[in-house]
Order: structure tokens, then sequence, then C-alpha cells
């Protein structure tokens, strides 16, 4: 099975922006904690992070026929962005939206999600073990 992990705006800025909220474990932290997830479920996975709308849907468009599954933080964009949700739904893979935080009891903005209504799941709140809860979500619900 191959998944897709996707990362959007200042997810890059892991352990310098707001530690209070997202943790002091860096970007670096994150990429390996996939790689190991991967590496440990047996699964091919490549990872991708843009602070930029269009790239980010770029990459889903260029998911299409290759990838099993996409695991997406779209950080700020989730909140924003019709491009990305019609992306998604444009290549019908087996989406799960991940936050770090619990966005639902932030502020209000925060609790309105795009992409959420291509994803099959959410988790959110659960930091970044959350990327390794998605991954396993979507190899028990996806692989064949
Ligand atoms: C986030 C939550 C978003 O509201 C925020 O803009 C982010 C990160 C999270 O992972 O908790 O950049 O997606």
């Amino acid at each position: 099975m191959k998944i897709l992990v996707i990362n959007g705006p200042n997810i890059n800025m892991l352990g310098i922006r707001e530690p209070g909220i997202y943790g002091k474990q860096n970007f670096t932290d994150l990429l390996e904690l996939i790689n190991q997830t991967a590496q440990e479920e047996g699964l091919e996975i490549e990872q991708f992070q843009s602070n930029h709308e269009g790239a980010l849907v770029d990459r889903i468009q260029a998911a299409y026929g290759v990838f099993d599954g996409i695991v997406i933080n779209p950080a700020a964009y989730t909140h924003t962005s019709i491009a990305i949700l019609d992306a998604l739904k444009a290549v019908a893979i087996p989406a799960v939206e991940v936050h770090i935080s619990d966005v639902d009891s932030r502020e209000s903005f925060r609790q309105i999600s795009y992409a959420r209504m291509a994803c099959v799941k959410t988790i959110k709140g659960q930091g970044l073990d959350g990327y390794r809860q998605a991954i396993i979500y979507l190899k028990e619900n996806y692989s064949d």
C-alpha cells in the first residue's frame, strides 16, 4: 500500500511555533515518526510539505493513480480552501484529515473544515501521534 502524507503551511515550523499548542518536537521528528511507522507497518510512504495552496493542489492531483491513501494536515488551508477540498474529491483517494491540536475546541474559525468534507476520517488533538493513527487507519481499512 502506498500512502502520501501531506502537510500544509507552517507545519515545517513545528518545535518553534507555539509549542504550548503544537508541542516541542520539530518537523524532522515528525518526518521520522512517519517513516518509522511506514517501516513498522510495511507501507510505502512519501511525504510532502508546502506553504503554498496551489502546490498542495498540484501534489494531490499528481497522487491520482499512484497512491492508495492520503494523510493530510492542510493546516490553515483547512479552514479556507475549497481548492484543496475539490482536489481531494477529484482524485477520490481515501484521505484522513489530521490536526495536531484539537481544532474543535479552539477559535470558532478553526471549527470549519472544508477538507473534512472529502475525508473518510478526522484525527485531531492527538499531537504528532495522530499521523501514526491515520496511517494505521488507512492500512486497516483500505489495503487489499
Ligand atoms: C493545525 C490547526 C490549524 O488550525 C492551524 O492553522 C495549523 C495546524 C493543527 O495541526 O492543529 O496550522 O492544522
